[in-house]
Parts: structure tokens; C-alpha cells; sequence
């Protein structure tokens, strides 16, 4: 497995692996890798001869006040993870290399991102759109892997994809989930035992909304019920909980078509977020 940790170190890197043929299939993510990350390898080397992931914790998504200082980082454990998971290359590069002194281009994606974590977290999608078009540019991959667990993450770089015709297919891979439902989360190191044990409500109450609207409970009233026990677990603030197309993430106030339930909200100082099909 080669790291490569500067442009022309990964430009070269790609270049060996183009020679051998096969496709590129990249797998961007901010380390502290779980399964979670480890199903997008598999799935991305199902997909690819050449799998390539990018660990980078982008300074540009994470607001003024979020946690980008205590953000886990933990280098060696993912790169040993990566290489026994047969990743051929791995792209870490620093912030210096990602922008340079006088860096000053952003891209935003409008539409998808107007609100939910759009809202919530201003700035957040520009800081990812803008990275996720670096790293097409530097990998130039076939394929991009991203988890559904970031379901409005992943319907703006379908989006962002396909606008600015980047040519990468984008991929999205169903959340991975511990044993009690709570969707895998490099920020779940963040919860008290007690909290973890609470956390799991969130899957428990998306999954009985979800049943409670498939047998045709009104939406708004279902939204009120799960909020209800959200908080009565002790989850304050709910930034949102609420249905939305599954496209094009509108609103859904009478459920006709694929829709999904998507939560944002908070345990003591962390925020999780999840989203489940109906
Ligand atoms: P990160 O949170 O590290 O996630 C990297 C990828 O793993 C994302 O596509 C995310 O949706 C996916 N993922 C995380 N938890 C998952 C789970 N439980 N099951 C399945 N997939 C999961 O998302 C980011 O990093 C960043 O915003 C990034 C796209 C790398 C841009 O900086």
C-alpha cells in the first residue's frame, strides 16, 4: 500500500496504477475509520481494480464553533486497517497541501443543501462540496464510494458530480449499524457509556416512525410522536427530524413516493445525525 501525501507524490501513484489498467474507485473520508468506512472499502473494491482512499479532516466543513481541534485522528490504527483491507493507496495530505497560502476558491451546491444540515451548520456543505471536487480533481477516479449515513452529504456530490461533469460515477452505500441500530460514527468516541446505551434510541424511534407511516399514520402526527420520544431520551435540542423526498430532499407531507426520515439532534455536546427509507 503507497501513502502519498503530496500532489505530485499522488500524481505519480495514479499514474503507476493507470499503467497496470483497471479502474480507480476513491473513497474519501476524515479517518478514524470504523466498519462503516471499512463496508465503502469493500464496496469500493467490488467496484474497482484500484482502490484508493483519501483521509483528510477538512478545516473548511467544520464551523467556528464545532470540533474540528478534537476531531479523532489516529493515523496509524486507519492506515493498518487500510492495508490489511487491501487498499493500494492511500491519499493524506496536509492542510498546507490542500490549501496552499492564498488558496481562495469555493464551491457550493444550492438546492439539496438549502436546509436541514444546510440550515443548521452554514458553510458546512460548501467546505465539503469544495473538497470533494479537490480530491476528483487530484484522484480522477472512475468511482466515488459515499455512505448513505450522510444522506444530504451524498445527494449533493451526486449532484456536484454530474453539474460540473466531473465524469465519476457516485456510489451510495446503505449506513452500517452497531448491534443495538445506532448508525457507526467516528463521533460516537465522543458519547459517556450511559450516553451510548441512549444513543441507540434514535435508530428505535426512526424505525417505529418509519412503521407508523408505511401503515398510513398521518405524517405530521408521526413526526410529532418521534420527536416526543427524542426528547423525552433526553435529546435536546432536535435540530430536525422530519421526511423528505429521498431525491430531491423537499419536503414529503403525504407519503406518495420514496421518502426518508432524516434526524439531526443532540446528546449532551454531540450531535448525531441519521436517516432511515420509507
Ligand atoms: P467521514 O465522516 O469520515 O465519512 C466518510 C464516508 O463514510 C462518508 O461517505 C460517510 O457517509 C461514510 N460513513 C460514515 N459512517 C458510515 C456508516 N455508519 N455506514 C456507512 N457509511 C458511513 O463524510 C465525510 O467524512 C466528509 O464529509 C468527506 C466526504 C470525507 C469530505 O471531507
Amino acid at each position: 500500500m503507497q501513502i502519498a501525501r503530496t500532489v505530485s507524490c499522488l500524481r505519480a501513484a495514479i499514474a503507476d496504477l493507470r499503467r497496470t489498467g483497471g479502474r480507480v474507485v476513491l473513497v474519501p473520508t476524515m479517518g478514524a475509520l470504523h466498519d462503516g468506512h471499512l463496508a465503502l472499502v469493500n464496496a469500493a473494491a467490488m467496484r474497482a481494480e484500484h482502490v484508493v482512499v483519501s483521509i483528510f479532516v477538512n478545516p473548511r466543513q467544520f464551523g467556528p464553533n464545532e470540533d474540528y481541534a478534537d476531531y479523532p485522528r489516529q493515523e496509524q490504527t486507519d492506515l493498518r486497517l487500510l492495508e490489511d483491507a487491501g487498499v493500494s493507496l492511500v491519499w493524506a495530505p496536509s492542510v498546507e497541501t490542500m490549501y496552499p497560502a492564498g488558496y481562495a476558491t469555493s464551491v457550493s451546491v444550492s438546492g439539496v443543501t438549502r436546509d436541514l444540515d444546510g440550515a443548521t451548520r452554514p458553510g458546512h456543505f460548501e467546505g465539503v462540496a469544495t473538497v470533494v471536487l479537490k480530491l476528483f480533481n487530484q484522484v480522477r477516479p472512475d468511482v466515488a464510494i459515499f455512505g448513505e449515513k450522510d444522506f444530504q452529504q451524498l445527494a449533493m456530490v451526486r449532484r456536484l458530480a454530474h453539474d460540473l461533469d466531473t465524469g465519476v460515477e457516485v456510489v451510495g452505500c446503505p449506513t452500517d449499524r452497531a448491534e443495538d441500530g445506532l448508525a457507526l460514527s467516528s463521533r460516537n468516541a465522543y458519547l459517556s457509556p450511559d450516553q451510548r446505551i441512549n444513543a441507540a434510541t434514535i435508530p428505535r424511534v426512526l424505525g417505529a416512525a418509519a412503521e407508523s407511516l408505511r401503515m398510513g399514520e398521518p405524517v405530521s402526527q408521526t413526526l410529532l410522536t418521534a420527536k416526543s420520544r427524542l426528547e423525552q431520551a433526553g435529546f435536546s435540542p432536535i435540530d430536525y427530524l422530519d421526511l423528505r423526498d429521498a431525491a430531491t430532499l423537499e419536503p414529503v407531507d403525504i407519503l406518495l413516493s420514496p421518502a426518508r426520515l432524516m434526524v439531526a439532534a443532540w446528546l449532551g455536546t454531540t450531535r448525531l445525525i441519521d436517516n432511515m427509507a420509507v
